[in-house]
């Protein structure tokens, strides 16, 4: 356990962007969080901004991609990223451009960027980098100063990758990370670190060897395994993609009953330390809340402070000590539970220098080398 503590601490003393401001937040979240009680001290010190919920894939366990969502989709305008970094730039030390759709579908993405990074917040990026003919994006993306980018790629040839990201073209984000390594050489930079996620599943988990040799080839910084997970509704699915392998699979499947292997924790964190805002101003406690079901108020109606201790959340704080399995959004939107509220292993992190070195298809976990608390990661 001690280990565990003197891991993250000294984690977090490798951010990038401390501050006066910023550590005596963090503090402040943090003694919110031991306290666990209705008000929050400070403001969060990570959100995750979903600046589009549209998606141009189909990837069958997203319920974007299956098209199970009740929301509508939805773009950010730039004025409502504006206002949330306006209020909470001086504090947060992550913003993570994320959420239940493809952000750079958001034509305003690099202006978004740059914005966040004139105020020194750590910015990175989840994408499934499908954008056709957006050259500019790319070379603006590194000239805004984005920290870092994960592009999901679930399969090292066409065939394997395109059976589970219908709708995508593998030679497609191929092209653009290799653009994207050739801008970030261009403009001399060394960011944003490019890093390359791949869920492993059925169809697919027989290439992490071949994965490694992509990331090579494409010239990424990092590959990340990162385990799935089951939405709610999705058991049809998980016999069909859940892979058998335990280092893979962090599920127990007994007949119609899912559930996962790891520890239950008592509290989710999240309520104290960071936030989620919707395309269309809502502010919710998680990415988890793929629904925004349990939403506390709107960024364009009233200040971020006044949503952060305003009833709706106080009253979600005080349900969650009472019991998380006692809140719908929690108990209900996964298969087994909220994926938070279990002790698991962390994603499986290989960074380039280690890729010819050892054996990649063993679970080696290193602590995140620029992941400043990513959204709705552990914390
Ligand atoms: C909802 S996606 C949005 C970003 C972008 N569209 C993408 O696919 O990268 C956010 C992240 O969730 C991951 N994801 C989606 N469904 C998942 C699942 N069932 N299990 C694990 N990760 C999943 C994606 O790979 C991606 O890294
Ligand atoms: S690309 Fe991302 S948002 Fe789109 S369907 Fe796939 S996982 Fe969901
Ligand atoms: S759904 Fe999960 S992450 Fe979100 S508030 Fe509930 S327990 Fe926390």
């Amino acid at each position: 356990m001690l280990r565990y503590f003197l891991k993250k601490l000294k984690h977090f003393a490798e951010w990038p962007n401390h501050s006066p401001k910023r550590l005596a937040n963090r503090v402040a979240n943090y003694t919110s969080r031991l306290k666990a009680g209705e008000h929050a001290l400070g403001l969060p010190s990570v959100v995750m901004i979903e600046i589009s919920s549209a998606c141009q894939l189909r990837c069958p366990l997203c319920p974007v991609g299956s098209q199970t969502l009740d929301r509508v989709s939805q773009i950010m305008p730039l004025e409502t990223f504006k206002k949330i970094v306006d209020e909470l730039g001086d504090y947060l030390y992550h913003i993570n451009i994320n959420g239940m759709g493809e952000p750079l579908l958001n034509n305003q993405i690099v202006e978004m960027v740059r914005y966040a990074k004139s105020k020194n917040v750590f910015v990175d990026l989840y994408t499934n980098f499908e954008i056709t003919d957006k050259h500019e994006i790319i070379e603006g993306l590194v000239d805004a100063g984005l920290d870092s980018i994960l592009v999901a790629i679930d399969g090292a040839t066409s065939a394997v990758y395109e059976e589970y990201r219908i709708r995508g073209n593998f030679d497609r984000v191929s092209d653009n990370v290799r653009k994207l390594v050739q801008a970030r050489k261009k403009a001399g930079k060394s960011k944003p670190e490019i890093n390359i996620q791949f869920v492993p599943m059925k169809q697919n988990h027989h290439q992490m060897k071949e994965m490694t040799q992509l990331a090579h080839d494409l010239g990424a910084d990092m590959l990340e395994i990162k385990r799935p997970f089951l939405f709610w509704g999705q058991k049809a699915d998980a016999l069909k993609f859940l892979p058998n392998e335990e280092k893979f699979n962090m599920y127990e499947i007994d007949g119609d009953t899912i559930s996962w292997k790891g520890e239950e924790k008592p509290i989710c964190g999240f309520l104290w330390t960071s936030s989620v805002i919707l395309p269309n101003g809502s502010v919710t406690p998680c990415c988890f809340d793929y629904e925004g079901s349990a939403t506390f108020g709107n960024i364009n109606e009233s200040s971020f402070i006044e949503i952060w201790n305003g009833k709706k959340y106080k009253a979600f704080r005080r349900a969650m000590k009472k019991g998380w399995r006692s809140i719908p959004l929690c108990s209900k939107s996964f298969e087994g539970g909220c994926p938070n509220m279990f002790i698991q292993p962390d994603d499986w992190l290989i960074p380039a220098a280690d890729w010819d070195k050892k054996d990649t298809t063993k679970p080696d976990t290193i602590p995140p080398s620029s992941d400043a608390a990513s959204g709705c990661k552990k914390q």
